[in-house]
């Protein structure tokens, strides 16, 4: 396929994957000097209605992905889910790499190369098949147990607690991905902590923000965290670390536990997530604004807060669809309506409040948690 004729100057930066990562990318870059490809699953796709070029195709046939690579002069991804070997070319500047992508794409890898690098992790166990020497002896002595799958899970989907013998949830599993079985950590909290990184190896680091988790999905996030500094700079000093291992260009978020013990890595995504949409109203540069700037070569923006607290709540669907315009009638709340078909369970949108204080936001956060709970 021919080059698209570009103006001098202008980066072509491809986006794999159309939800709603996309969609926020192409609101940031309405303002930088790029232009935008997007190849989506479906012509419905969030991101569609925002990108002027767009190829449909499958994110997981090598071909496809070749296809659209090859019009472009840099690509990034909205999801993990891509073949990864068509993104191990030469000729187009990829960002995150298959290498990188590989953290996302695999549990199992993650918790192997984290605790390789002696990062804290989970104790675990990687199983690729059913092994009961090996299961019994890691379940022996722990009454709860954590059941993931390596590939393919998300928002919680292929992550089971489970109280008791977790024998049953592994074959289940183990059906169709490999599993990785960890200990079930008694959790204070959970933070998350986004870095930065350009192809030059310039770095800049977000604020950590502290993330409400309900049933494995993020309900809100609150920026800054509200527990103690020396906590924030150890969980920053530990991120940091964590990017030294995946070594990924563009937006590196990566999820903490807080325990009794200390700190302990959770897992990582090589891409904008869903702990950093607070930054498109509370941050100087967003979230997506810095990850564009990362891959296609420019200078990264201050990662420094542009309110000074800042909360995210997401719209998740209920049992109906959600009142956009009571939310939207609500003073102060930046609504995000992300264009999805409503689902129970699945994330259409998220509104965020900035302010002064937690006591100033209080009322709206009241107002916001009321509505969503009807
Ligand atoms: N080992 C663990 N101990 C306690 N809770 C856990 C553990 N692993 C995961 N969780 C809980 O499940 C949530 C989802 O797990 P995670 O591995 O992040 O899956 P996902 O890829 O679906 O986000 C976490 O945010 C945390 O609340
Ligand atoms: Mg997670």
């Amino acid at each position: 396929m021919p080059k698209t004729t570009q103006p001098p100057g202008r980066t072509r930066v491809g986006v794999i994957g159309g939800g709603q990562l996309a969609l926020m990318m192409a609101e940031a870059a309405t303002t930088l000097p790029l232009d935008l490809f997007l190849l989506a699953a479906n012509p419905s796709d969030p991101a569609v209605r925002l990108f002027h070029d767009v190829t449909v195709g499958n994110a997981l046939v090598p071909e496809d992905v070749a296809a659209f690579i090859s019009r472009v002069d840099a690509v990034t991804v909205d999801h993990e889910l891509v073949a990864l070997d068509a993104l191990r070319s030469d000729a187009v500047v990829v960002a995150p790499s298959a290498e990188a992508l590989t953290f996302a794409q695999d549990k199992a890898h993650q918790r192997r190369e984290f605790s390789r690098a002696g990062l804290p992790v989970p104790a675990f166990i990687v199983l690729d098949a059913y092994d009961e020497a090996v299961i019994s002896d890691f379940v022996d002595g722990r009454a709860t147990t954590v059941v993931k799958a390596a590939k393919g899970g998300y928002d919680g989907r292929g992550v089971r607690v489970v109280h008791g013998d977790p024998r049953n949830d592994i074959r289940e599993v183990l059906t169709s991905s490999a599993v990785v079985l960890e200990e079930f950590l008694e959790l204070r909290s959970e933070l998350a902590v986004s870095v930065v990184t350009g192809h030059d190896g310039v770095r800049v680091v977000y604020p950590p923000v502290d993330t409400e988790q309900r049933d494995g999905m993020c309900v809100s996030v609150t920026v800054p965290s509200q527990l103690p500094t020396s906590l924030q700079t150890a969980a920053t000093e530990l991120a940091l670390r964590v990017a030294d291992c995946v070594r990924a260009v563009g937006v590196l978020a990566i999820e903490l536990f807080v325990t009794e013990t200390g700190l302990v890595v959770n897992e990582v995504a090589t891409r904008p997530h869903n702990s950093g949409h607070w930054s498109i109203e509370g941050a100087v540069t967003s979230q997506f604004e810095n990850h564009l700037r990362a891959v296609a070569g420019l200078s990264l923006g201050s990662t420094a807060l542009a309110a000074p607290l800042s909360l995210m709540v997401n719209i998740v669907g209920g049992s109906h669809e959600p009142p956009w315009n009571d939310l939207a009638e609500l003073r102060g709340v930046y609504v995000h309506h992300y264009g999805k078909s409503f689902r129970p369970g699945r994330k259409l949108g998220h509104v965020t409040v900035t302010g002064l204080s937690p006591s100033e936001t209080a009322e709206t956060e009241a107002a916001i948690r009321s509505l969503l709970a009807h």
